[in-house]
C-alpha cells in the first residue's frame, strides 16, 4: 500500500535545507546526544527491533550487522565505520539526493553507529563524480564540528568521533563492501575473498561495519521513534523488513525521481502513482536496480505454496506485491536498491539486455575466470545476434555460460551480471527467438 513518510526527505524543498540550523529546527541532533548517553547494548537491541534491512541491495538486517562487531573493543585493534555511497548500480540515484539535501542526517547516523560499533571513526566512501555531493558532505561536516557535535568531546561527552568523507573514482566494483575497503585503503578496488568478514577483518585490517548510507541516514529515525514503532510502518512489518524507505523510478514513466514511503509500496504504485505513469505501454521493469532480474508486466504471481511470503498474491499481477526483501527474492528477483527502471513497449529487450551486458563485461575486475570471460563472451554474443549474426544453438549457449558464473565467483557481481542475463533470456526467449531469425527486422521497437 502507498503511505508517503517524510522522515528522511521532511528538508529537501526547503531552501538550506541540507544546512544545520533547519537541521536542529525539526529535532536534528537530538538522538546522537541521547545515544552517546545510552549503554551500548539498549542502542543496539532498539536497531534490532527496527527491522531495518539495509538499503545497499543485500537486504541484511542492519542492528544484526552491527551486534556481528566482537565485543568490547580492543585497544589495539579500533573499530571502524564504513558509509558506501558509491552508488554506481544504474538506475539507482537515491543515496546522491540524501548527500546533497539532507547531509546532516548521515553525520547524525554516523554518530550514533561509531556508538553502536564501538567506532571513533567513520569513512564515508563517495562516487567521485558526485560533486555536490561531497561539498554538502564536507559542509555539513564542518557545521557538525563547529558545534561541538563531532571531535574529541562530542556533545560535551568522553566519545570522540570523526567522520571523513573519502571519494571512490568511478569503478562500479567499489561500491563491492570489500573491493570498497581496499580501494579505501588505497589499494586496487578488488574484492575480497570472504571470510574473513568486514566485522573481523574489515578496513586497515580492522574490525569494521559498512553500510550503505540511506541505511545509515535512517538511524537518527528509528531512535526517535523506537526500533518496534519504525519496523511497524511497514505492510512487511511480519517478514521482518521494517520502516520506510527511498524508492526511485526512472525509465519511460512520465515523473522520474525518488520518493518516500512506508516498505511495502507496490511496484504498481510506483508507476503509476509515484512515476506518473508509463510513456506508452508498460512492457516491463527492473525492480531494484539494474543486477536485479526483470520482471514482464503481464506476468502473474505463481506460488501456490501457503507458506511463501506471496502466496497472497497467488494468481495476481506480480505489479500488485508490495516490494519488500523476502517479497521479491520469492518472485525470483530482487528488491536491491528499491530504485526501478520501467520499459515501455517501444523498447525492444533484445536491444535493452545487449545494453546491459555491455555494462557488466566492462566493470568486472577480471580476478575470477567465469565472470571475466563469462561477461565478456555474453557480450560477444549479444554483440553477434545483434548485428543479424546469431544462431539459436548461441540462445542455450548464452544460458550455458550464465549458469557457470553462478556460484563461481569471488563476489556478488558475478551473479549480478548473470541473473539478470537469465532474466532476460528466460522471460524474452520468443524475442530473442525471433529477432535471431529475422535479424532484428521483424523489430519495430529501437529503444535500448
Ligand atoms: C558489484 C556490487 C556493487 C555494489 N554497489 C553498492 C553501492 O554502490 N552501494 C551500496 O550501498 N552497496 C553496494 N553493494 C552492496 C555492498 O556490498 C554491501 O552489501 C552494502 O554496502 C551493505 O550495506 P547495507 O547492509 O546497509 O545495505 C554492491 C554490491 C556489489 C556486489
Ligand atoms: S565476481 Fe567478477 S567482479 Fe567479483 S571479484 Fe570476481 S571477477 Fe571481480
Amino acid at each position: 500500500m502507498l503511505r508517503p513518510t517524510n522522515y528522511l526527505t521532511k528538508n529537501y524543498g526547503l531552501p538550506d535545507g541540507h544546512k544545520l540550523p533547519a537541521y536542529e529546527k525539526e529535532g536534528g541532533y537530538e538522538q546522537a546526544r541521547r545515544a552517546l548517553r545510552m549503554p551500548r547494548e539498549a542502542l543496539v537491541d532498539d536497531m534490532k527491533a527496527a527491522n531495518l534491512r539495509g538499503r545497499g541491495g543485500a537486504g541484511f538486517a542492519m542492528g544484526v550487522k552491527w551486534s556481528f562487531m566482537p565485543w568490547p573493543p580492543k585497544p589495539e585493534r579500533p573499530h571502524y565505520l564504513v558509509i558506501n555511497a558509491d552508488e554506481g548500480e544504474p538506475g539507482t540515484f537515491k543515496d546522491r539526493t540524501l548527500m546533497e539535501k539532507n547531509p546532516h542526517a548521515i553525520v547524525e547516523g554516523c554518530i550514533i553507529g561509531c556508538f553502536g560499533i564501538g567506532a571513533h571513526a567513520a569513512y564515508i566512501y563517495v562516487r567521485d563524480e558526485l560533486h555536490l555531493s561531497k561539498e554538502r558532505l564536507w559542509g555539513a561536516i564542518e557545521e557538525a564540528k563547529a558545534k561541538g557535535y563531532l571531535g574529541a568531546k562530542p556533545f560535551g561527552l568522553d566519545y570522540p568521533v570523526e567522520v571523513y568523507v573519502h571519494t571512490g573514482a568511478g569503478a562500479y566494483i567499489c561500491g563491492e563492501e570489500t573491493a570498497l575497503l581496499n580501494s579505501l585503503e588505497g589499494k586496487r578496488g578488488e574484492p575480497r575473498l570472504k571470510p574473513p568478514f568486514p566485522a573481523q577483518v574489515g578496513a586497515f585490517g580492522m574490525p569494521s561495519t559498512v553500510n550503505n548510507l540511506e541505511t545509515i541516514a535512517a538511524v537518527p529515525t528509528v531512535l526517535a521513534m523506537g526500533g518496534d514503532a519504525f519496523s511497524k510502518l511497514s505492510d512487511l512489518h511480519n517478514l521482518r523488513d521494517g520502516g520506510c524507505r527511498l524508492y526511485g523510478v526512472s525509465g519511460h514513466v512520465k515523473k522520474p525521481g525518488v520518493f518516500e514511503a512506508c516498505v511495502g509500496v507496490t511496484l504498481r504504485d510506483l508507476i503509476y502513482e509515484l512515476g506518473g505513469g508509463v510513456d506508452g505501454e508498460l512492457l516491463a521493469v527492473i525492480p531494484g536496480g539494474s543486477s536485479c532480474p526483470i520482471l514482464r508486466a503481464d506476468e502473474l504471481v505463481n506460488a501456490p505454496d501457503p507458506k511463501s511470503p506471496i502466496h497472497p498474491w497467488h494468481g495476481k499481477s506480480v505489479l500488485d506485491v508490495p516490494m519488500g526483501v523476502d517479497t521479491f527474492r520469492a518472485l525470483g528477483t530482487m528488491l536491491g536498491t528499491c530504485c526501478a527502471i520501467v520499459l515501455s513497449d517501444r523498447v525492444d529487450p533484445v536491444l535493452a539486455f545487449h545494453n546491459l551486458m555491455r555494462f557488466y563485461r566492462h566493470e568486472s575486475c577480471g580476478q575470477c575466470t567465469p565472470c571475466r570471460e563469462g561477461s565478456a563472451w555474453i557480450f560477444r554474443i549479444l554483440d553477434r545476434i545483434v548485428a543479424g549474426e546469431g544462431t539459436l544453438e548461441e540462445l542455450d549457449q548464452l544460458h550455458e555460460i550464465a549458469d557457470n558464473i553462478m556460484g563461481n565467483t569471488i563476489c556478488a557481481f558475478g551473479e549480478g551480471t548473470a541473473m539478470p542475463a537469465l532474466g532476460f533470456l528466460r522471460k524474452f526467449r520468443p524475442e530473442l527467438e525471433d529477432f535471431v531469425r529475422t535479424g532484428g527486422k521483424s523489430s519495430t521497437r529501437r529503444l535500448t
